[in-house]
């Protein structure tokens, strides 16, 4: 039994879903004191009841006594006084945080265009009236109304002739793999039916889901490291890792504030990692590939096994042609938050992804 883990706290967010409970039930294997947190009750329960028997020596016939019980603790990470008490709980009941794991993120189809790129339906869509003919079309590259803006100015360039707006039922990108819904949400392919009703473009998305979406994949890893990354300090060290996405990389279409947040989790990861140093605190992100959960097997896949047009294209990108597990980010995980062997590591962003990044596709 590795001591770096042996009754250690470990605080995981997001640990009701597809990625952060198998990394909850490994550190409860390897010995840690394990903290759930996500904002569903019931998702948090269903993972406790596995994770209990994965305790050091509790399945051994008998030893029902050395099963530690996960601590179950409904909390929003985006809310900065519910964290807070979560951390002074945790200290009170079991002592010093010593791993937190931010994996609480997702994204929401009301922040998600339907299409791919700016095309002469953005101006009417938006409301303004159609441009006077005989408007002078942009080249190629000319700037588009500026983002946020509600309507594009009255007069306001039309796409370049021959610009494409994707077809409906046209490939669309191998992007939202690494695009995780938040509870309830769809993966950003689902045409359910509000998306299948209107197409939507960028202007026409809801500024408000954009902002959830930035809040929770940027400060929903930022308050929790605040309220944790002290007690750690306060205790002599520890580690923090975060999730960043293929996203960080490059933005896939469709989800630019899941795209924006995930670039920032890269840059924030080596800000605290390098403010936390001298406190002994090491700070690292995984960056997950196309990791099959419930939801992404729906468009990855065809209902008979197969690939879906989606599921081809992020396949014709990844080399170990394969999606990933939620086990193929385990060792990577429990490598970046060892005190021995990743001693001198920090503010790194570790691509787990089949070789993804590394394919030009071509
Ligand atoms: N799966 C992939 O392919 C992939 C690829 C790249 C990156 N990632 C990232 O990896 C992390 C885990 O992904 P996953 O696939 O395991 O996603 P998931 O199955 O959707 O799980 C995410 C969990 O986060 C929780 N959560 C969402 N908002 C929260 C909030 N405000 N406060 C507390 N908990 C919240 C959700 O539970 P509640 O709704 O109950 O709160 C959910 O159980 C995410 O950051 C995701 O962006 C995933």
């Amino acid at each position: 039994m590795n001591p770096q883990f042996q009754d250690k706290v470990a605080v995981v967010t997001g640990a009701g879903g597809t990625l952060c409970s198998a990394i909850a039930k490994h550190l409860a294997a390897l010995g840690c004191k394990v903290v759930l947190v996500g904002r569903t009750r019931e998702k948090l329960e269903k993972v406790a009841e596995t994770l209990a028997s994965f305790a050091p020596g509790a399945s051994a016939p008998g030893r029902a006594d050395l099963r530690e019980k996960p601590l179950i603790a409904p909390c929003d990470v985006t809310d900065e006084a519910a964290v807070q008490t979560l951390a002074e709980r945790v200290l009170a009941e079991w002592g010093p945080c010593r791993f937190l794991i931010n994996g609480a993120g997702g994204n929401d189809p009301a922040a998600m265009p339907t299409r791919l790129r700016f095309s002469e339906e953005d101006l009417r869509a938006s409301g303004s009236p159609p441009p006077p003919a005989g408007s002078t079309s942009p080249a190629a590259g000319s700037p588009t109304p500026a983002a946020g803006s509600p309507t594009p100015t009255s007069g306001s360039p039309s796409p370049a002739a021959g610009s494409t707006t994707p077809a409906t039922g046209s490939p669309t990108p191998a992007a939202t793999g690494s695009a995780t819904p938040a509870s309830g949400s769809r993966s950003p392919d689902s045409s359910g039916p509000r998306e299948a009703a209107a197409s939507r473009g960028f202007f026409d998305i809801d500024m408000a889901a954009f902002r959830r979406v930035l809040e929770i994949n940027t400060l929903g890893t930022v308050i929790p490291s605040r309220a944790f990354g002290l007690q750690m300090a306060r205790a002599g060290g520890g580690a923090i890792l975060n999730f960043a996405s293929m996203n960080t990389y490059r933005p896939l279409t469709r989800v630019a504030p899941y795209a924006m947040a995930k670039a920032g989790i890269a840059n924030w990861t080596q800000f605290f990692a390098q403010y936390m140093a001298p406190a002994h605190v090491r700070v690292n992100a995984v960056a997950p590939g196309f990791m099959v959960n419930e939801r992404s097997r729906k468009y990855l896949c065809t209902p008979d096994g197969g690939l879906s047009p989606r599921g081809e294209q992020v396949m014709a990108h990844t080399p170990m042609g394969r999606f990933g597990e939620a086990e193929d980010l385990l060792g990577c995980v429990e490598w970046l938050l060892d005190d021995t062997r990743a001693a001198f590591v920090t503010g790194i962003t570790v691509p787990v992804d089949g070789g993804f990044l590394a394919s030009a596709g071509v």
